[in-house]
């Protein structure tokens, strides 16, 4: 029988420390939700005792996600680990995942301790853990530039506390697939109680390797547990990408023979919703999600595909849930065809009012736009989700005029609490004009850090998505706004980005 290789997704823990993808806790939620349909078996939620944000965002995913085990990690002290285990508390099933650094450069020169120290906090943490749970990871931090017989010292004693999962870190990414499958090998051969814990690799892409340097801790160090993020969102170059993972391990079975709980056909789903929470754009060329990873441009591709598909593709498009960007629905879809391609699409959405308000968004857009894809639901569905009855600003209506060679000009109405504002400014063309009419009003003094633009579908009729990032007072929030006018799109994003700046819940940027 194969063995089953454990999907660990850190999306919204190492894929938040990627700077700017910091998310609010509904959204960890929705994520958390869509990680759930996605079938991965442990989510990491976050870092319980880096910020109070974090924390309740823990806390509502071990209360709202059932299925998964749900982890916090820690540093190896007794302060973080209670608070880890405070918010994992509603968990069905918890996780606590502990660290310590054991390279001699981050011994010595960011921890400031002598390995001794090191060990002897590594052991009292996983003890301390133990008492919380009787599943705890512990990871060595700089595993892959750490000294082998250290590491050795320190894994068997962690182990010997009642560690269950030992993750093998390339935290910045310096490891190359031989050497790191290899190295992982030689640890689980020569520790003796090895096989009392289960191997995890953890990887990060600075050299473009983290995948493979992945699936050479499975394939040769024998690892049967990966940690990912969708998309590979991470830090500076980013973490091993899940969906590669997958799709690698489920289409070369021949090679890997290993099961994964994966439903593959909520991959592209979940990469959409976290490129949309968090305003990463996913490159065209990207495997798997790519906008063009299925597309067949040459002639004697084309043909090929059209003889037998398997001349040219080794995954079905539709087995990562990409649909044909066929027209779904138009202006005279009832709300049951609705409801039912929402479903088709794995979109869950938590209550009738919630569906009555994106079906309304919908008819809406149909007024607007003829053809309504796939994409386009999602993004009301999106917008939907990101509006609460209480924010504080709300758009109301834009006029907005452009003419060659004038400056741009814009009238904004608006909501601020429980009154309506009329905004008029000037801009250098018609985006700048409309950002600084609701600025007349606001001044909100935050940093503009990120302003992208994306065409949903395809066509001059699609709707632009429009993400935008602000920054103020060691805060960083995404605001995403959908429209077939990429002016009220720009607009929209922008108010939402205000809203979450002014709600109170937000927290402060997690970065460890
Ligand atoms: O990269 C890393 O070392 C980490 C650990 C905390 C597991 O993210
Ligand atoms: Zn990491």
């Amino acid at each position: 029988m194969a063995d089953k290789l454990i999907i660990f997704d850190t999306t919204l823990r190492d894929g938040e420390q990627s700077p700017g993808a910091s998310m609010t806790r509904d959204e960890k939620v929705r994520i958390a939700r869509q990680l759930e349909r996605l079938k991965v078996d442990v989510i990491e939620a976050g870092f319980a005792a880096a910020s109070p944000g974090d924390f309740e965002s823990i806390k509502a995913i071990a209360a709202a996600v059932r299925e998964p085990i749900i982890c916090s990690l820690s540093r190896a002290n007794d302060r973080d680990i209670s608070r880890a285990a405070e918010a994992l508390e509603k968990a069905q099933r918890k996780r606590i995942h502990t660290f310590i650094a054991t390279s001699p450069l981050h011994m010595e020169m960011k921890l400031r301790m002598s390995p001794d120290q090191v060990l002897e906090q590594a052991i009292q943490a996983v003890r301390f853990a133990r008492q919380f749970t009787d599943d705890v990871e512990f990871s060595p931090e700089d595993a892959s530039r750490s000294d082998f017989d250290f590491l050795c010292r320190v894994i068997e004693a962690v182990i010997k506390e009642g560690a269950t999962t030992i993750n093998f870190a390339d935290t910045v990414g310096y490891g190359v697939p031989e050497l790191y499958g290899n190295t992982l090998k030689r640890l689980r051969e020569t520790i003796p109680n090895s096989d009392k814990a289960i191997w995890s690799v953890h990887c990060h892409n600075d050299l473009g390797m983290a995948v493979a340097n992945s699936l050479a801790g499975v394939m040769i160090g024998g690892a049967r547990q990966v940690e990912c993020t969708i998309n590979g969102l991470g830090e500076r170059a980013g973490n091993t990408a899940l969906e590669e993972i997958v799709m690698a391990v489920r289409t070369r079975k021949d090679h890997f023979n290993l099961d994964i709980g994966i439903d593959t056909t909520q991959i592209v789903a979940t990469s959409k919703m976290v490129s949309q929470i968090t305003g990463f754009a996913v490159q065209p060329n990207k495997a798997i999600v790519g906008a063009n990873a299925f597309a067949h441009a040459s002639g004697i591709h084309q043909d090929g595909i059209l003889k037998a598909r398997n001349t040219y593709e080794i995954m079905r498009a539709e087995d990562v849930g990409w649909s044909a960007n066929k027209i779904v629905l138009g202006k005279l879809s009832g709300r049951n065809a609705f409801k039912q391609r929402l479903q088709e699409l794995g979109i869950a959405l938590e209550s009738e009012t919630e569906v009555n308000a994106a079906f309304a968004r919908f008819k809406d857009l149909a007024d607007k736009k003829a053809e309504i894809f796939d994409e386009d639901i999602m993004a009301v569905v999106a917008e939907e989700e990101h509006s609460h009855d209480a924010d504080h600003y709300r758009l109301v209506s834009i006029s907005q005029h452009s003419e060659t060679g004038e400056r741009s000009s814009a009238v904004v109405v608006m909501t601020i609490g429980d009154r309506e504002k009329s905004c008029i400014a000037q801009g250098n063309g018609a985006v700048d004009a409309i950002v600084n009419a609701i600025e007349s009003e606001v001044k909100s003094e935050a940093e503009l850090l990120l302003f992208s633009i994306n065409a949903i579908t395809a066509g001059t009729q699609s709707q632009g998505e429009v993400t935008i990032r602000l920054s103020k007072a060691g805060r960083i929030v995404n605001g995403v706004g959908a429209d077939p006018d990429i002016v009220v799109a720009s607009a929209k994003a922008y108010i939402s980005a205000l809203n979450k700046l002014h709600s109170k819940v937000e927290k402060l940027n997690p970065q460890i």
